[in-house]
């Protein structure tokens, strides 16, 4: 008998999940922390309130076993996040977070005077305002005192795993995502870390996915009553990890995520890059690589207008009166960007938008209006992967938004494929401790641990009538931020 944990660092909250050798679930525990806005458009974390939760989360999460039977740890985390520690290993400043907008000014220094071709042969990718190097940019710039103290970078999770181990790590998946990486080749880029002003030496050490950092340190141990033989894996970004998840592995698997973020995530067996750079090119969990398209607010957009505008948490009770008759007629369109939007139109000015209403609109159709949205800002992506010639017959999906059988069935009917729902919508947190389980070498690599544990609970179907409404609303859709692309910019 032997348990493992597994971590997901989201961005309202850390799910913690246990895991016994078969995969089988047996707790969960969520803590939620602040996240601030000091300025529009900027998004920060403590990185101590991380760990605070983290701390607390495993301790109620073991609480019921014997702890002695735990034995690996696994964190899936919010990818991009700058963490700068000081030499005591302090966190300097609050972390800067994925989808923070602050750094327009160094988005543009890097993809227009250093030159996208340059930045996308050294990492694959170009420059969009979440990226980790344009933070460290920023902070160079504006609080050039915090920059000379930093001893450390490290990203959100390996900043959970250090506390954990004591160990600077990070790994491929999350690490492709600061832009400092040379993705293909799987280590740091010298030239764009002197362009950061970072030395080698400030950053962590690279490690796969699966790969042991450390186990716990003494005091962690004693802190957390589990024994310090724990073995803490490196863990992933949280789509990595939430493609191990949900299986989504080897070569043209997809899974779309819709948490706070939305994601469409393409495996791939060899690297890849898109040419335009509209999709990231980023190392896989499984030792392999991947694409993927990230709009910013995703489920966010259902919870900001729920919680802000109509006052209710109740999601459910707003979805309750629409029903799929309603799918495709709706004539209220709702832009998705409430912080700006990265993948595919790269616009830190775009902001969320309503149009359409007329006097007989109703809550209803705003609901609706918000769940298409979303769904047709990942269609977006969608789209520019199939124009690259990948094929994409079905995709997973999961996250807290897919818990939504109505927004399930809005997105395959927009994209016209079936979904799959996998056993658990949880897929960071199951992801990473599948990491842990092979770290722990209870399987012999990533695939063997997918093919014996992850699961598909229910498929939705598209339907062509459905399919082709929405075909057509999707084409309109398609038309509105282009109408608005200048005056977004002239409103900022
Ligand atoms: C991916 C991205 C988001 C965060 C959210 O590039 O920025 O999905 O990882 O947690």
């Amino acid at each position: 008998m032997s348990f493992y944990i597994g971590i997901d660092l989201g961005t309202s909250a850390m799910k913690l999940l246990l895991l016994d050798e078969q995969g089988v679930i047996k707790n969960s525990v969520s803590r939620s922390y602040p996240v601030s806005f000091p300025h529009p458009a900027w998004s920060e974390q403590r990185p101590e309130d991380w760990w605070e939760a983290c701390k607390d989360g495993i301790r109620e999460l073991t609480s019921g076993i014997d702890k002695n039977l735990v034995c690996g740890i696994g964190a899936g985390g919010q990818m991009h996040g700058l963490v700068a520690l000081d030499e005591n290993d302090e966190v300097i400043r609050p972390a800067i977070l994925w989808n923070d907008a602050r750094t327009a000014n160094e988005v543009d220094f890097l993809n227009n005077e250093i030159g996208k071709e340059k930045l996308s042969a050294l990492t694959a990718n170009i420059a969009f305002a979440g990226f980790t190097a344009t933070k460290i940019l920023w902070m160079k710039n504006n609080e050039p005192e915090n920059f000379s103290r930093i001893k450390k970078i490290m990203l959100p999770k390996d900043y959970i795993n250090y506390k954990l181990t004591g160990v600077h790590a990070t790994d491929y998946s999350d690490a492709s995502g600061m832009l400092l990486l040379d993705v293909e080749n799987k280590c740091w880029s010298s030239e764009m870390l002197c362009l950061c002003g970072i030395a080698e030496e400030q950053m962590p050490t690279l490690f796969e996915s699966f790969d042991v950092i450390g186990t716990l340190s003494e005091d962690c141990a004693k802190a957390l009553g589990l024994p310090n033989s724990v073995k803490v894996v490196a863990g992933a970004g949280d789509n990595a990890a939430a493609a191990i998840g949900t299986g989504t592995v080897g070569d043209g698997n997809c899974n779309i995520s819709l948490g706070t973020s939305g994601t469409i995530f393409i495996s791939a067996k060899d690297f890849c890059v898109d040419s335009n750079n509209a999709l990231h090119a980023f190392a896989h969990a499984d030792g392999n690589y991947h694409l993927m398209g990230c709009m910013l607010s995703a489920a966010s957009c259902n919870k900001w207008f729920c919680d802000e505008i109509l006052h209710t948490t109740d999601y459910a009770a707003e979805q309750k009166d629409i029903t799929e008759d309603m799918f495709g007629k709706n004539r209220v369109f709702f832009l998705p960007y409430l912080m700006g939007e990265r993948s595919p139109i790269n616009d830190t000015n775009a902001r969320g938008t309503f149009t359409g209403m007329t006097m007989d609109t109703k809550r209803e159709d705003l609901v609706l209006a918000v769940l298409e949205g979303v769904a047709f800002a990942i269609r977006d992506s969608f789209e520019v992967a199939k124009k690259l010639g990948i094929d994409i017959p079905r995709s997973k999906i999961c996250g807290g938004g897919a818990k939504s059988r109505l927004w399930c069935k809005i997105f395959a009917n927009v994209l016209s494929i079936p979904l799959d729902i996998p056993q658990t919508e949880e897929g960071p947190g199951y992801g990473g401790a599948m990491l842990a389980m092979v770290g722990c070498g209870l399987y012999k690599d990533v695939n063997e641990c997918v093919s014996a544990l992850v699961k598909t609970t229910a498929t939705i179907d598209p339907t062509p009538e459905l399919s082709a409404r929405y075909e057509e609303r999707y084409q309109k859709f398609k038309k509105i931020y282009p109408a608005m692309k200048e005056l977004f910019a002239d409103m900022q």
